[in-house]
């Protein structure tokens, strides 16, 4: 068979028109009438359908393949039609149809639309749904321009290790990784489970950040990128909260702050642009089922400048502001979703970077500023969801960093290769991370993470 994808055709026609092709894919819907049959057939490649039309003594498995229920897989082969009067532009003129694999009328996805929690009960076929379609192709196309941005950009792709000894954020929010039955744990002679008994001989946990090891990483090669699965065991059951999700974390050595905002401003800009260019039958069908505006939305970021606030200035804004916040404001505080969400919704009406935070509230290896108050860092805020970004310059003086990380109650010893990668030529440098999920949830309106993995695994769920 000579298989086409039913994107190309739509792509160029013209190509295939007369000719006999071949697709595979599952049905959408079904109807006939007595000698002739319509069949709405998705192959994945794309949100719109191709029309196959059957007819009775000219199609082979005419009858077999009308009787089939919506879901089923079918192959078909045919003679493409240029259709000028009709809906669609051309069709398909099935001369036979093959049933690859029967589905049932309880196909739980039927021809009107579903509700987004609705489909979130079948999570294993709901990517055959428009939304949840559309949504993946979106991911896919948004995952390859990040990697063109970087590779335009002369960075270094690296693999940081999924399974760490080091707590990257400090936070202490991580799974532990053990190959110790839970059941038959060894005891030492406290009375405490053994941990040198396990796999790693001591504590190993699931990633929450690939920077400690991208960060030497850009130490060799001067401009680097992560992009991999991350694990946090937040007990944040919101719908920007998943405890697996993936992570794009870009380190630059000789960089400042500056320099990384600017990383971090064109690479969004770059990969939105990307999508629009090539999503756009996705970004319409967002644009008018789930969030009108969108796409007004998405070209304003690519052709605006984003502004940058600091952290006093911001709490100052917020104080100001009429608002009331369930959370209060004072300097000091760490900004909540909330306060994210109305600087960046409400005052600045688009992405806004925040810096400059206080010490207390970011991470050990965060910059220290001049104040002595204030670290470099980063988030970027974007409407709708609050932070997408978090970022900083790192503190690369081996006193300063040794200060804050007695400071941070962070214990020298289970970060001594970090510390002696300060002793080895170790030079300005920054870097940050953007959450995948977040940037998928920003380009498709999508308003739960959940809803932008296949699979998702939050707080009290994982199937
Ligand atoms: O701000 P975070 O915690 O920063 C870091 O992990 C740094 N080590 C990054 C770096 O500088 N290389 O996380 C970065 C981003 C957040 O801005 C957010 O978009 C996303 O990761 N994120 C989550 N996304 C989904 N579910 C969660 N539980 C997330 N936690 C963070
Ligand atoms: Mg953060």
């Amino acid at each position: 068979m000579n298989r086409v994808i039913v994107k190309d055709v739509f792509k160029d026609p013209l190509q295939y028109v007369k000719k006999e092709i071949g697709v595979c894919g599952w049905i959408k819907t079904s109807r006939c009438s007595k000698k002739i049959g319509f069949i709405e057939l998705n192959d994945g490649s794309q949100l719109k359908n191709l029309q196959v039309v059957l007819e009775d003594g000219v199609t082979v498995n005419f009858a077999e393949a009308l009787k089939e229920n919506v879901g089923a897989a079918i192959s078909v082969t045919g003679e493409l039609v240029e259709t000028p009067d009709a809906a669609q532009p051309f069709e398909l003129k099935a001369k036979s149809v093959e049933i690859e694999g029967h589905s049932s009328p309880e196909y739980p996805l039927q021809k009107k639309q579903h509700t987004l929690e609705f489909l979130r009960t079948i999570p294993y076929l709901r990517a055959r749904s428009n939304t949840l379609g559309a949504v993946f192709r979106v991911r896919s196309v948004a995952s390859f321009a990040i990697h063109k941005f970087f590779a335009e950009n002369g960075f270094i792709y690296t693999h940081t290790p999924i399974i760490t000894g080091s707590d990257c954020e400090g936070a202490g929010e991580m799974f532990q990784v053990t190959s110790l039955d839970l059941g038959a744990l060894p005891f030492d002679a406290e009375g405490k489970p053994d941990i040198t008994k396990d796999f790693f001989s001591g504590v190993a946990r699931l990633t929450v950040s690939g920077q400690l090891e991208g960060e030497c990483m850009a130490m060799a090669f001067g401009k680097i990128y992560t992009f991999g699965p991350t694990f946090r065991a937040e007990n944040s059951n919101t719908t920007r909260h998943a405890a697996e999700f993936w992570m794009i974390e870009p380190e630059i050595a000789f960089a400042d702050l500056a320099d990384n905002m600017k990383l971090a401003e064109s690479m969004l800009r770059y990969v939105v642009k990307y999508v629009l260019e090539n999503c756009e039958q996705e970004i319409l069908f967002f644009d008018e089922f789930l969030e009108k505006g969108l796409l007004k939305r998405l070209k304003l970021l690519v052709s605006s400048e984003v502004t940058v606030v600091t952290y006093t200035e911001a709490i100052d804004m917020l104080r100001k502001s009429s608002q009331v916040f369930e959370f209060p404001v004072e300097w000091g505080c760490d900004l909540q979703t909330e306060h994210e969400r109305y600087l960046t919704e409400h005052l600045f009406k688009n992405p806004v970077f925040v810096t400059n935070y206080p010490k207390e509230i970011k991470s050990f290896y965060m910059r220290l500023n001049d104040d002595e108050e204030t670290v470099a860092a980063m988030d970027l805020l974007v409407p709708g969801i609050g932070e997408i970004i978090g970022g900083s310059q790192r503190e690369e003086r081996l006193e300063v960093l040794q200060q804050r990380m007695v400071a941070s109650g962070v214990k020298e010893s289970d970060y001594s290769w970090y510390l002696d990668l300060r002793r080895f030529g170790g030079t300005k440098h920054a870097g940050f991370g953007l959450g995948f999920e977040r940037l998928i949830m920003y380009l498709t309106g999508i308003s739960n993470i959940r809803d932008v993995l296949l699979f998702p695994r939050t707080v009290g769920s994982v199937l």
